[in-house]
């Protein structure tokens, strides 16, 4: 099987590291899952079953320690950690809808921030553990509907439950690095905790509830007709190997001597990326004319923000990390691997990761050297 190993990506760190993911059997776990396990790095996911049907994970057949567990059973969780040793730990696993904690705002809440602090006293608990990486959402922020992106030194907020949740999953993280990881006594514990903000993250495999990308593809391959909710709402899109590249330089950052990065990041796209639901909905018919759509205000709905941009000028500032791929060829890329799954059955994700580490090498891009 062909892999990354050659590649020598990220200084090479992740050979043989054992890095523990929770929420792997999700989306972006799965991709994050499959690129590590490229890399000759040692896996461990942690998660509960997928939460769709069809889903990503099981769709790739990843050869990883596959750990079915619930963040909120503390004692199944510090087994976890035991038997394993993880050094680098990435936490995705998470109630991540907004719909969803309207309907189920305990769960929300438990999942997302008792279900965290679980995870940091896992790793407190497991003196293998060097880096954690937190991954919490653009939503944190307290959403002012200005065109201006968010820095990492706003304050927190969230109107509705989930992003409300991540709000608190950062204070969280502020707090726990500051009592127990702190950088100041950081040749005592040795730890490194980070946290990081990615925006609406789209790719192939992903067929959650009340998001764009995967209720557009439904809709194709069930001939049915797209109602946008809500077209000028304008969103930073971005594929989702973009953001892991950026936790995953992060983490090797942090593994490597630079705990002064032991911090919130943002990794979004460039500010032209930034484009509203309905540009996204034309740009997909583009490339599938099947794509039915039209504009439907519904009564009721749940609020959601108008205006919610970026600004992560620190990542590519001092990690010096920068988006790879524009809007256009996300959306093409996107849209060519839901219809190979549904017109050929075929999965692009392997394609998908070379391309793009092929085209960050193009770029010149800090963790390809
Ligand atoms: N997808 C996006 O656009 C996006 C944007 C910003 C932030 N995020 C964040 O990225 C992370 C991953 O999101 P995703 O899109 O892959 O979501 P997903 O729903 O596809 O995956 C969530 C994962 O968490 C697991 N999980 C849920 N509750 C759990 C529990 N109690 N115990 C153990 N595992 C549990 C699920 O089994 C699944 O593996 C989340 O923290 C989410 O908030 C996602």
């Amino acid at each position: 099987m062909e892999n990354l190993v050659g590649y020598k990506l990220f200084k090479n760190i992740y050979y043989g590291k054992r890095v523990l993911i929770t929420g792997h059997t999700g989306f972006k776990g799965s991709w994050l899952a499959f690129w590590l396990k490229l890399m000759g790095a040692e896996v461990i996911g942690y998660s509960l079953e997928s939460p769709t049907q069809p889903n990503h994970f099981s769709l790739l057949n990843l050869d990883i320690v596959h750990l079915i567990g619930d963040i909120l059973d503390e004692e199944k969780l510090d087994v976890a950690f035991k038997t394993h040793n993880p050094e680098i730990v990435f936490h995705l696993a998470a109630q991540p809808l907004v719909r969803q904690s309207f309907n189920d705002p305990i769960l929300t809440y438990k999942t997302n921030v008792i279900g965290t602090l679980n995870v940091f006293e896992a790793c407190r608990k497991t003196p293998s553990v060097k880096v954690i990486i937190n991954v919490t959402s653009d939503k944190c922020y307290l959403n002012k509907e200005w065109i201006w992106g968010y820095r990492e030194s706003d304050e927190m907020g969230g109107y509705d439950l989930y992003s409300s949740s991540k709000g608190c999953s950062e204070i969280l993280t502020q707090s726990y690095r500051n009592s127990f990881f702190n950088f100041e006594t950081f040749q005592d514990h040795g730890v490194s905790l980070a946290s990081v903000r990615a925006g609406n993250v789209i790719g192939g495999g992903d067929w959650a509830q009340d998001r764009l990308i995967p209720d557009i593809v439904r809709a194709i391959s069930q001939n049915q007709v797209v109602y946008l909710r809500n077209p000028k709402a304008v969103r930073p899109w971005q594929h989702v190997l973009e953001p892991l590249s950026g936790y995953l330089l992060l983490a090797s950052e942090l593994s490597t001597g630079k705990n002064e990065y032991a911090d919130g990041w943002n990794f979004g796209p460039s500010d032209g990326d930034a484009i509203t639901v309905e540009d996204v909905v034309k740009s997909i018919k583009n490339n599938w004319a099947d794509l039915k759509y039209e504009i439907k205000s519904i009564v009721n709905q749940p609020h959601e923000a108008t205006q919610l941009k970026l600004d992560c000028s620190k990542a590519v500032s001092l990690l010096l990390w920068k988006p790879i791929w524009n809007s256009k060829k996300t959306f093409n890329i996107t849209t060519e691997w839901y219809k190979k799954y549904y017109l050929e059955n075929k999965i692009l994700t392997r394609e998908n990761i070379f391309n793009f580490i092929n085209d960050a090498i193009d770029n010149n891009t800090i963790w390809t050297k």
